[in-house]
């Protein structure tokens, strides 16, 4: 294939690309989005098959199986995994990205010949400076994803982990690693790129484990990133501009989403990066050892209180995920709006595990875009409301996060449901959620706690109506 044709060919690609990340920025067009990326991707993969098309049959027969075992893994896992399991499993990929970098930059080491970047012993220098960001991002993204798979996953704890004078301890390791590439690009020792894959491997999980519950959205994000750039850095080393193209599209998208992120819990980007918030410990509400009285209702007082109202917010959020209760949701919407109740939904930026985790499923069940707000549009009608519904949401409508200075998450703009005329939790227990701190809106005179699955109380309350 003329180069001319394969450069056009990527092109195409990385147009779809651009597309497809448009798409997705809207939950109306997001389907088209992924048609589209799937498409550049798919064009990608057959250029690039077509560009460098290996002339032995057993070459063949290792893509082919490559292609089929990874791809037959990938959609098992997919078809497999329970929405509120979608966080862990976007960072275990992301690991999987910054593995690939790391085994990437090995081989073009070992093999330069094949990559067309020198011979053993006299690899270009520019290819060696290449191969060293790949590999000090590949590997930092493989021990951070891995780390952030644990922390999501429930495996590891959520608090922050806190070594003594880590801030030093990681400048060091950083200069360390700055001075060792120096020396492997004039020296290309095997021995310095694998000190420092093993040293860039260590940071990867120094820089995540003093991260808290409460800064994980970031961290996701902030990790999305690292894979872009990851990628890019194997473009780099493969000569291979739509593997550029795609990482750097994925490494900005992500950095601007840690933005979005950090905006929507008010946070600068450099205080999550150096951690330690986020990490009470999880427990039962009421946590001062006394227990507070609350006022327990049913379904029927539900249906009763929300029939008989005017304007009725919904406040969705991870317990939602959990019982996959959006469907009911709806239907208890459809009822209320037949009955003349306004219904209108309130989505706060990190509600859910992961960026949109709401919308998405809001949008699988139907419900209209044009009921759907964000935090900043809605805060201020829920004095206007008769009731907030709150289904399976804990964290994001906290008020200690706005009047509690010593609160994980304080400064971080809550959905302010406490303003309605009544208040509704629906949740199992009075447990706290992912952040592990007290909601003392529990034990508001106008509060109903609703306890039960998510699911279930919804399907309860659509019967009562
Ligand atoms: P959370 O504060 O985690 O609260 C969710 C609540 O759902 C829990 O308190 C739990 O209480 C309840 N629940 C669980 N299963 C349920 C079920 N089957 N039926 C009914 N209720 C159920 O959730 P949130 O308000 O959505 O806030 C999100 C939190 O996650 C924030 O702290 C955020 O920082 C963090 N986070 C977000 C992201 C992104 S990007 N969105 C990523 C990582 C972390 P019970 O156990 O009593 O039922």
């Amino acid at each position: 294939m003329s180069a001319d044709v394969t450069a056009l060919l990527y092109l195409v690609s990385a147009v779809l690309f651009v597309l497809a990340l448009r798409g997705l920025s809207s939950p109306v067009t997001s389907r088209q989005g992924n048609f589209f990326g799937m498409a550049g991707m798919t064009i990608a993969v057959l250029t690039t098959l077509a560009l460098a098309a290996p002339s032995s049959a057993t070459a063949w027969i290792l893509i082919i199986a490559g292609i089929g075992i990874g791809g037959a893994i990938g959609a098992t896992i997919a078809r497999r995994i329970p929405m509120t399991a979608m966080p862990q499993l976007v960072a275990g990929f992301h690991s999987l990205v910054g593995l690939a970098a790391v085994m990437v930059a090995a081989a073009a080491l070992y093999a330069p010949a094949a990559f067309g970047i020198g011979a053993p012993g006299a690899i270009h220098g520019a290819s060696l400076v290449e191969m060293s960001i790949g590999v000090v991002i590949g590997a930092i993204t493989f021990t951070g994803s891995i780390i952030a798979f644990l922390k999501l996953d429930g495996r590891m704890s959520g608090k922050p982990i806190m070594l003594p004078a880590r801030h030093l301890i990681n400048i060091a390791i950083a200069a360390l690693i700055v001075i060792l590439v120096i020396a492997f690009v004039t020296s290309e020792s095997h021995g310095l790129f694998w000190t420092i894959t093993l040293l860039s491997l260590l940071i990867g999980v120094l820089i995540i484990i003093p991260i808290g519950g409460a800064d994980m959205p970031v961290v996701i994000s902030m990790l999305n990133s690292y894979s872009g750039w990851a990628a890019a850095g194997i473009g780099f080393t493969l000569g291979n501009t739509a593997l550029i193209i795609t990482g750097a599209l994925v490494g900005a998208s992500g950095a601007i989403l840690s933005y979005i992120m950090c905006k929507g819990m008010n946070r600068s980007f450099i205080s999550v990066i150096l951690g330690g918030f986020g990490g009470e410990t999880a427990g039962p509400a009421g946590g001062d050892g006394e227990q507070k009285p609350v006022k327990l209702g049913s379904a029927e007082d539900a249906a009763f209180l929300m029939k008989n109202s005017g304007k009725v917010i919904i406040v969705p959020g991870y317990g939602m995920a959990v019982a996959q209760a959006q469907h009911a949701l709806r239907e208890m919407a459809d009822v209320l709006k037949e009955n003349g109740v306004e219904v209108k939904y309130a989505i706060h930026p990190v509600a859910g595990r992961m960026p949109g985790h709401m919308n998405v499923l809001l949008a699988e069940a139907n419900v209209p875009y044009d009921e759907v707000f964000e935090l900043e549009d809605i805060n201020s009608e829920f004095a206007q409301s008769d009731v907030a519904f709150v289904i399976g949401a804990n964290d994001v409508t906290n008020p200690a996060a706005e009047d509690d200075p010593s609160s994980p998450i304080y400064g971080m703009p809550v959905l302010q449901v406490w303003k309605a005329g009544t208040v509704m939790f629906v949740k199992r227990s009075l447990a706290s959620g992912y952040a592990g701190i007290d909601n003392p809106l529990f034990y508001n005179d106008n509060t109903m706690m609703l306890l039960g699955d998510a699911k279930k109380m919804a399907e309860e309350i659509v019967k009562g109506m």
